[in-house]
């Protein structure tokens, strides 16, 4: 090995919101420079595992580590420095704030006013679109606009390893599109991303490879063509019976 591990590895993780374990001895490694992608139908603890990651709930046992740190008694804060940002589900962006605003409250962290302008500009180059209607009120876009300045405010801390939950949730087929192309452009600019996804079809169409979750355990992992084909795969969303995944 040479230089620092800079994969985030979860190793074992358990955790729960009060009694019963939601994530039952979860591991898995985001490679770094990968997509690595999490498939599993709704309620199968997709969400609770980037929750553990960014240690909004922490795992009750198990490890998680990020560029050698262990992160699983970390504060959010901290784990967001290490390099970690998140684009969560249903695009949550501030209705009353303008769009410029929602992405400087994404960089609140950072103090040095050249380097968050750096990333501003950087957030403008990739959406150009949003350029224009910095002043806008992001309650008063449409969910396409309101996707691109979440994807935005997730860029706006620098991230290494980008955590993306359900991007596709509630899009129509073609903004589904343009969001998984905007995400294949951000990864080639150098940012590792993991997708957390219900959409098997498109998600495996970017991933490099990626993991099922059901009832939060871990039921099968590969690449995205062997997942494809793999039956345990497609049984995670349709039971023992099922046939084929939803396109
Ligand atoms: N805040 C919470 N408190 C208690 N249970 C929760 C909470 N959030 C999620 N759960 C439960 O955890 C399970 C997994 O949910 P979640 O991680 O949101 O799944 P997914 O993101 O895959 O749809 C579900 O059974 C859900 O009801
Ligand atoms: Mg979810």
């Amino acid at each position: 090995m040479t230089g620092m591990d800079e994969a985030l590895v979860v190793e074992q993780v358990f955790t729960a919101y009060d009694r019963a374990d939601v994530l039952q001895d979860v591991s898995l490694r985001i490679e770094p420079g990968s997509i690595t992608c999490l498939l599993g139908s709704n309620g199968s603890g997709k969400t609770t595992l980037i929750r553990s990651i960014l240690g909004l709930t922490p795992p009750r046992s198990g490890r998680i580590v990020f560029r050698e740190n262990e992160l699983s008694r970390m504060p959010t804060h901290r784990i967001v420095r290490l390099g970690i940002g998140c684009i969560p589900e249903g695009r949550r962006v501030f209705p009353r704030l303008t769009v410029l605003e929602n992405l400087l409250v994404a960089a609140h962290d950072e103090r040095r006013a050249e380097v968050v302008a750096g990333r501003l500009e950087r957030v403008f180059a990739t959406f150009p679109q949003l350029t224009e209607r910095r002043s806008q009120l992001a309650g008063t876009m449409s969910g396409g606009e309101q996707a691109m300045v979440s994807i935005g405010r997730g860029l706006m801390s620098a991230p290494r390893l980008l955590l993306v939950d359900e991007p596709s949730l509630g899009l129509s087929p073609r903004l589904v599109q343009e969001t998984f192309a905007v995400l294949q452009r951000i990864h080639e600019a150098g940012v590792t991303i993991f997708l957390v996804e219900q959409n098997v079809h498109q998600t495996l169409g970017i991933a490099t490879r990626g993991y099922v979750l059901a009832k939060g355990r871990v039921v099968t992992e590969g690449t995205a063509a062997a997942l494809r084909a793999d039956p345990l795969m497609h049984a995670a969303y349709f039971g023992a019976g099922g046939t084929e995944v939803r396109r």
